[in-house]
């Protein structure tokens, strides 16, 4: 399947249960089981592309990983050095924070990744591990994979990072939990925090006071996760903004994360004018709930704080803006260049290619709102361009290429839009 085409959307009115779990978390569970001891026994786990190369090299690190199709187990006795190249494909999150677990486990590894990961710039976790002692080289002085790690001593560290980035905290942490003495992290805004709460769930003695979070090496191993995990929010959101742009529709996302980090784009979306409302039903290590999203007129907004609690949701918010009455102003958005394609260079493209008015500066772009108009696609191999402008099919038709990049992050996608819409697979 290379290509796509979605066909305008009639109202409709949905509960989702099967948006495909959170893909940030999942990674997380596969990676910390190796630090527990014990089974960790792992619900609702995500099976797409990213996360089940995560799953695959925690197996060639040694893990132990029963899967009955519903829960997966998983039990380690350390981490061993493998004979087989660990590749991440397409996940940033995979490679950075294997970085920061690897870099003082005993032995050598080599960490790779597809096409576009061997693009994106890894100094930005290479650099500090570096610093402190880490044995990590790559192409261009550390900057690009594939990367090799001889695992080391590391020393205990200040950081004072000048990107709000989840994954160079959740590499920096992973390190100072083996390092020779107390480490602090801070960041210039908060990002995601799930290894926080994971961490801090199974024991181990991380303390967050704003954007400053101290840790302490582990002193013995620990508890082991026993988790479902949770819808995720950034791949709902694409049905959100379904909602929010076909009148008369509505739809409840079920099970999501409520973690505040990780549902701004909702609230991004509730200022636009879409009726949007929570409903918590569970809190294990972050609050679980329902999102219930109804169309209404959406009016223009600026986007430009708290950039790094929508990064990944961006490309989806911005068809709605298209959708809008006015001008939306996206800007502080630079990180989004640096993602599975440049977001801001794609966005664009896109959005014009739909006879969207764009304009597009350093580290953001501009959407005058308007009528969509049908057009083909390039995704750029990217699944949060590739399943945006599926969206704004909704509203004019459109032909998406290069579509089996979806599989890395939300394979049930293509069943998901079939409910809302007629889709033809080329
Ligand atoms: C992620 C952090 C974010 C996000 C990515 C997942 C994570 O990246 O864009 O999709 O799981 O830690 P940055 O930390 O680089 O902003």
């Amino acid at each position: 399947m290379s290509s796509i085409k979605v066909t305008k959307a009639e109202p409709f009115s949905l509960r989702i249960s099967e948006i495909a779990p959170d893909k940030s978390i999942s990674h997380r569970c596969a990676m910390f089981a190796m630090l527990a001891d014990g089974t960790s026994e792992i619900e609702n786990f995500l099976r797409a592309e990213d996360t089940l190369n995560s799953l695959q090299i925690v197996k060639n690190l040694g893990a132990t990983v029963e899967d009955d199709g519903v829960v997966i187990k998983i039990s380690s006795e350390g981490i061993k050095e493998s004979s087989e190249v660990l590749d991440c494909g397409n996940s940033g999150t995979g490679m950075r924070l294997f970085c920061g677990l690897l870099s003082s486990a005993e032995g050598h590894f080599v960490l790779t990744g597809d096409e576009y990961l061997r693009r994106r710039p890894m100094k930005r976790v290479t650099a500090p591990l570096r610093d402190i002692g880490a044995k990590l080289d790559g192409r261009n002085n550390g900057d690009l994979a594939p990367l090799s790690i001889r695992g080391a001593s590391l020393r205990a560290f200040n950081y004072e990072s000048k990107i709000a980035s989840a994954q160079v905290k959740s590499a920096m942490i992973l390190a100072a939990l083996r390092a020779d003495g107390e480490c602090s992290y801070s960041e210039p805004e908060l990002s995601r925090d799930h290894t926080e709460r994971m961490l801090k769930g199974m024991g181990a003695d991380i303390e967050v006071d704003g954007l400053t979070t101290k840790i302490k090496p582990m002193k013995k191993l620990l508890s082991p996760l026993k988790i479902r995990v949770p819808s995720d929010p950034s791949s709902a959101f694409f049905f959100a903004v379904a909602a929010a742009i076909t009148p008369s529709s509505d739809v409840v996302l079920e099970g999501v994360t409520l973690n505040p980090t990780r549902i701004e784009a909702f609230e991004a979306l509730r200022k636009m004018g879409a009726d949007i409302t929570y409903e918590t039903t569970d809190n294990k290590y972050e609050p679980i709930g329902n999102i219930h999203v109804k169309h209404a007129p959406l009016h223009a907004i600026t986007v430009e704080d708290n950039i790094s609690w929508l990064i990944d949701e961006l490309p989806a918010l911005s068809i709605a803006f298209a959708c809008a009455d006015g001008v939306s102003v996206v800007k502080n958005a630079e990180e989004l260049r640096v993602k599975e394609s440049d977001r801001i260079s794609t966005v664009v493209r896109g959005l014009r290619a739909c006879g969207i008015e764009v304009e597009e500066v350093h580290d953001g772009y501009s959407v005058k709102g308007s009528k969509l108009q049908s057009a083909t696609i390039n995704s750029y191999g990217d699944h949060r361009i590739a399943m945006s402008f599926m969206i704004a099919g909704l509203k004019c038709g459109v032909e998406v290429e290069d579509v089996a990049c979806v599989n890395t992050s939300f394979p049930n996608f293509f069943e998901l839009l079939q409910k809302i819409t007629s889709v033809e697979f080329a």
